[in-house]
């Protein structure tokens, strides 16, 4: 079995190591580098696993490295751990906009590196994560890391890292999408009369019933949107006005903001960590 070694041990690596737990993985393989004593006894406590405060003695035994730290402190942690590298393990960066070109430069330009781009609904295993690896990365680290990923949700590999920008502003920031959409809902619910908690109840309902339906059903948003507008009816009114005030174009635009925003951090990392 591979010995998975998490640095950083917070809100990220906690649900990842959660749902590798409830996935059968064994807590004897899997170790969390932490400097917070409250984090890792939490770690320990809930998931039995060992934890460490030594992030070089926690890699040298490791055959995959999962880098869960801020991306404003990765580039120290990653220097630092470049000495313990010589076994060769795989190494996974869950952090936002940091580029392989960074990564390499910090760690090793013949590491084998994974990008992996999750998302916040891991907390309940839920989650939608994107993947990409640097040439070094064998097809059996690849196997290792997606079932990795897919213990927290559903994960995926993208063909170029250029598309791991394009996996933030879909899935990556995705989950706030909804969650505004959900406010507005319950905000206007209760403007229409209804009570604060039945508009909050009705919305929150309604989102988790489409998403469902559109995940589990095998039929697309498309056809479930077509097969609930009646022509002339409530639903075809209200969907009307969104195409007429254009939430088509403010998705698009919104969704580029969100896009430029990850090119210019990329941007920033790369030429930081030259
Ligand atoms: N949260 C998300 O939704 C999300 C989604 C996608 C990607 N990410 C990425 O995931 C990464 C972690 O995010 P997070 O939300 O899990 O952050 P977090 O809760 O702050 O976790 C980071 C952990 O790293 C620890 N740490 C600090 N310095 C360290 C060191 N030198 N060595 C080892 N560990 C150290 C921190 O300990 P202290 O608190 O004691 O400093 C903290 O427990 C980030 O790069 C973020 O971009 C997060």
């Amino acid at each position: 079995m591979s010995s998975i070694v998490f640095i950083g041990g917070g809100n990220m690596a906690s649900c990842i190591i959660g749902g590798m737990i409830a996935n059968g993985f064994d807590a004897d393989n899997i170790m969390v580098s932490e400097p917070g004593a409250e984090s890792r006894k939490r770690l320990e406590d809930s998931y039995g696993i060992k934890t460490t405060t030594d992030n070089k003695a926690a890699a040298k035994q490791a055959d995959l490295i999962v880098l869960a730290v801020k991306p404003q402190i990765m580039s120290g942690v990653a220097a630092d751990l470049a000495q313990s590298l010589d076994h060769r393990p795989a190494l996974v960066s869950i952090a936002a906009g940091i580029p392989l070109k960074a990564l390499e430069n910090w760690l090793g330009s013949t590491s084998a590196i994974i990008r992996a781009m999750p998302n916040t609904p891991a907390m309940v295993l839920s989650g939608a994560t994107g993947l990409f690896a640097n040439a070094q990365v064998g097809t059996e680290q690849k196997t290792l890391v997606e079932k990795i990923f897919a213990a927290i949700g559903y994960a995926c590999w993208v063909e170029n890292e250029a598309q791991i920008d394009a996996v933030i502003a879909v899935s990556g920031s995705g989950p706030a999408y909804f969650f505004r959409i959900m406010e507005i809902m319950q905000q206007v619910g209760q403007e229409l009369g209804l009570p604060q908690q039945v508009a909050q109840d009705l919305s929150l309902k309604t989102a988790l019933g489409a998403a469902r339906m559109a995940t589990e059903s095998g039929i697309s948003p498309t056809q479930l949107r077509e097969q609930v507008t009646s022509p002339g009816g409530t639903t075809q009114a209200a969907l009307q006005t969104f195409e007429e005030q254009g939430l088509e174009e403010i998705f698009r635009k919104a969704m580029n903001s969100a896009l430029t925003k990850a090119e210019v951090m990329s941007t920033d990392f790369g030429s930081a960590s030259k």
